[in-house]
């Protein structure tokens, strides 16, 4: 091999691999092409192989010409590298677009169920008055649903809350909220202010008006000097807070095992205005819940002194005070999950 044929040599390769490149298909071919060129087994090194057999003199001609050669090589690989690279991500972009002006797919938003929110309204007006709430277990025990709360093993007043067992020695599920304010007596300190809202069960025939699955807002009051016109002036606040300035009001006797006095407390009809009609019974009046001074022995059995304390507590229905917001008239609707009556809450 002389200088002419390797510089020849040389010049074709220079030649074919810029066609190479320019030519490349993808990044991926080019980074062959360059190993196939330029690597240590490749064209270019067999080519000078060819060294060896040229005198001495002719040798630093060759590395010369072979330098520009690679140098011209390189450049037209990372031309194509970088023609190739935008291409593709043009390719790719295309591909992947996404038309931002396609309306989104809308979010199904849900409500609260309207229980919740009627339990939630009567918990906000009650924390203004520093009310607490709190929660009690659904499953209860004999002891604290009942016995605790004045209402023995054989008190006739156990018709009124029978309930579904969960074993016969001693839990159920609890049929009022009441049992709370043992729980609520025995875990804290007079002054106490709270609020317990929750699910109730009773042994029922279901209709429109009685359902075995309910809810309740149980309120207690504990302090020293506690009376029945606290717990008057603070109802009538409630009902104000709750159905608007001038509600009437009043209560009427009443009778629970665990509080003495007990009282019925009544709104003048939210229907007819008080002038009767058959939502009130045509009396005028509506109850919205049950009430009374906590009798001595519930104090007892809740830890707290009664010579010293005095409490009141009241328990009202959530389904009664929902009814009347919603113009509900059948209770079962609250437990169906039907979506046809609960969208109507938005
Ligand atoms: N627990 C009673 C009921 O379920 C309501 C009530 C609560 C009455 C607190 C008086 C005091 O009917």
């Amino acid at each position: 091999m002389d200088l002419a044929g390797l510089t020849e040599d040389l010049h074709a390769l220079r030649d074919e691999a810029i066609a190479a490149a320019r030519a490349a298909a993808s990044t991926g071919d080019l980074e062959q092409l360059e190993v196939d060129l330029l690597g240590k087994k490749g064209r270019l090194t067999v080519v000078l192989r060819g060294i060896g057999s040229l005198p001495a003199e002719d040798r630093p001609r060759v590395g010369a010409i072979a330098n520009e050669v690679q140098t011209a090589m390189r450049s037209a690989l990372a031309d194509a590298a970088s023609s190739l690279r935008s291409r593709e991500l043009a390719d790719r972009l295309a591909a992947e677009a996404v038309d931002v002006t396609t309306p989104g797919r809308s979010i199904r938003r849900g409500t609260y169920h309207p229980i919740v929110e009627t339990a939630d309204r009567i918990t906000r007006i009650f924390e203004q008055f520093g009310f607490v709430v709190y929660e009690g277990p659904e499953v209860e025990d004999d002891l604290t649903n009942f016995r605790m709360l004045n209402i023995p093993q054989d008190h006739p007043a156990r018709d009124l809350w029978d309930t579904l067992y969960v074993d016969v020695e001693n839990h159920l599920l609890r049929t009022h909220t009441s049992p709370g304010q043992i729980r609520v007596m025995q875990s804290t300190r007079p002054p106490i202010r709270a609020l317990l809202p929750g699910r109730c069960f009773r042994y029922e025939a279901v209709d429109a008006s009685h359902a075995s699955e309910f809810f309740q807002v149980e309120g207690l009051m504990v302090d020293e000097g506690t009376t029945l016109a606290d717990l008057k002036g603070l109802l009538d606040q409630f009902a104000q807070a709750m159905y608007g300035r001038g509600q009437r009001t009043r209560f009427r006797p009443g009778y629970y095992p665990f509080t003495e006095p007990s009282v019925a407390f009544d709104v003048e009809c939210l229907v007819c205005g008080g002038s009767g009609c058959p939502a009130c019974s045509r009396t005028g009046w509506m109850t919205i819940l049950g009430a009374g001074m906590v009798h001595p022995v519930v104090l007892q059995y809740g830890g707290i002194d009664p010579e010293r304390y005095q409490g009141f507590a009241f328990g009202m229905g959530v389904e009664r005070i929902a009814n009347l917001r919603h113009a509900v008239t059948d209770l079962r609707l609250y437990m169906e999950n039907d979506l046809r009556f609960l969208e109507q809450f938005r």
